[in-house]
């Protein structure tokens, strides 16, 4: 296991209710959650195993998710924070217990894209919807504009020459938000004070905003865009606007690598090979989503009948 550092991490990676898919053809009331497989196929890429989270469990549950794996990632979606039970709920049940950890001088890490970015800052900000602007930066793939001191980041410092040009010069990171929290509303909410910010873009209307972050004390890093996506979703209707070249994908590497990386200073186990495996993804099919006529290529969705078998189940039967 990992007492020495990880060299066979395994990542948590949120999942979230089902309500922005159920227009698009997956059927109703049959599956609670999902996680798009993209994700799944990110972390798996750079030498990582995956179990998914669910949502709409106590904060215990959290708590065992965090004690036994070696980071977490806030993947990208449509849900709104509030809702019951839901993903902004324990995302927040995991956020204050990943602070925890690095307190107590564990290196636990999280990685927020899109949606799970804005969440990180969101509950930074004493979870205040203000904080987010109304953003139109929808299906568009742009270079980043790094900000002075990105150079010194953990984010970017050990990022080849090449990765920061192709970074900085090419169309290669994918934007899909309706939403977007603007350099102004960081220092207004005194974000600036836990957080740095790495690189900004601008939307169709010219609005700026933040499109990668770091924590200052903490290994949590957030990006508004979807790495995950060139190497990994070919969705029809997002053909031409994710970029699939080759420098592209270097990008996906890139950031896959670095987060697997973070989560091998961790330390963490499961308590035997049995628990493990029965957390693993690996007990779940992917759906090919897009025959349905989904915005993702494939899925995983989970119902809670399935959700039963997995993490301290022993736990949960002895409240
Ligand atoms: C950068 O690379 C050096 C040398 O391999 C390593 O010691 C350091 O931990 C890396 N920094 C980050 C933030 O990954
Ligand atoms: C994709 O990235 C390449 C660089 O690798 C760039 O030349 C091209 O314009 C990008 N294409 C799109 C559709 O963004």
């Amino acid at each position: 296991m990992c007492e020495s550092g990880c060299t066979m991490p395994i990542i948590g990676i949120l999942s979230q209710e089902t309500i922005s898919l159920e227009s698009r053809n997956l059927p109703k009331g049959l599956y609670r959650s999902y996680i798009a497989a993209s994700y799944v196929k990110f972390v798996e890429s750079a030498g990582a195993r995956v179990v998914p989270i669910w949502i709409g469990r106590d904060r215990e549950y959290y708590r065992q998710v965090v004690k036994k794996t070696n980071g977490i990632l806030f993947p990208g979606g449509a849900t709104w924070f509030h809702e019951e039970k839901g993903y902004g709920e324990a995302g927040g049940f995991i956020y204050e217990m990943a602070v925890e950890e690095n307190k107590a001088g564990k290196h636990f890490p999280l990685l927020g894209i899109c949606l799970g970015m804005e969440l990180m800052l969101y509950l930074e900000a004493k979870r205040d919807q203000q904080l987010q602007s109304d953003c139109d930066s929808f299906r568009v793939s742009l270079p980043l504009h790094f900000v002075e001191g990105y150079q010194k980041s953990k984010l970017f410092s050990n990022a080849s020459d090449d990765i920061i040009d192709i970074l900085s010069t090419k169309d290669v990171t994918l934007n899909s938000h309706r939403f977007c929290i603007t350099p102004e509303k960081f220092t207004e909410y005194s974000l600036h004070e836990s957080f740095q910010c790495l690189s900004t873009n601008t939307d169709l209307n010219g609005l700026v905003f933040i499109s990668s972050y770091e924590s200052i004390k903490y290994p949590f890093y957030g990006l508004q865009f979807h790495p995950e996506k060139n190497a990994f979703e070919f969705v029809a209707s997002q053909a031409g606007y994710v970029n699939h070249s080759k420098e592209a994908v270097a990008v996906t590497q890139y950031f896959a690598n670095f987060f697997v990386d973070q989560a091998r200073e961790n330390k963490n186990s499961f308590s035997s090979v049995d628990e493990e495996d029965r957390n693993l993804i690996y007990n779940y099919n992917p759906l090919f989503y897009s025959l349905l006529g989904g915005n993702m290529q494939q899925i995983y969705v989970f119902n809670e009948e399935e959700n039963r078998k997995e993490i301290n189940i022993e736990k949960e039967e002895n409240i």
